[in-house]
């Protein structure tokens, strides 16, 4: 298979065939929330294209899955880049000069809070406390911690990520 996860049809061919399985099952509907993590695991977020598809299919309106899908924060309706970055913006962080970091990393990426940079490498969020004040101020990109962060760092950790990319 080439280009897997850029080949929309064949994700959406995945998605039916899952759903095919799924309705042999009795009382398919209340299978709606496995449907939509196989959906998201395959897809990387639940678009709307997806959500009409999985509604097509199993025949739910589509009000029904937009409910749960922004029901449970598992969920992701927007595209999620390579590197997810959560930048704590609970007080201790908040305190030693997070929101010099979340500009840098405006500046830097080119992005908002919430938004996803082109190339799908980095998304950008706030978050509350993560539970490492010590550290402060603090941003997570995955499941990393980084630390004792200054605006001259987290532009150094971002190209580094973009150097490890390029070689890859
Ligand atoms: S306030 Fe940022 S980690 Fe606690």
């Amino acid at each position: 298979m080439t280009s897997h996860i850029h080949n929309q049809e064949e994700i959406n061919k995945q998605i039916k065939d899952f759903i095919a399985e799924i309705l042999k099952q009795d009382r398919p509907d209340s299978h709606l929330i496995t449907v939509l993590h196989k959906a998201q695991e395959l897809n990387g977020y639940l678009s709307r294209e997806v959500m009409d598809l999985v509604s097509q299919e199993m025949n739910i309106p589509t009000s029904t899955i937009w409910g749960v899908a922004t029901f449970y924060h598992y969920f992701k309706l927007n595209p999620i880049g390579k590197y997810n970055i959560s930048v704590c913006m609970g007080t201790a962080c908040y305190v030693k000069g997070a929101s010099e970091i979340l500009e840098t990393l405006k500046e830097e990426l080119g992005i908002g809070v919430g938004e996803t940079t082109e190339d799908m490498l980095f998304s950008m969020h706030e978050a509350r406390c993560i539970g490492a004040c010590g550290l402060a101020p603090v941003a997570m990109i995955n499941d990393k911690i980084y630390g004792e962060l200054t605006p001259k760092k987290i532009t150094d950790i971002i190209n580094k990520l973009r150097k490890e990319e390029e070689t890859k």
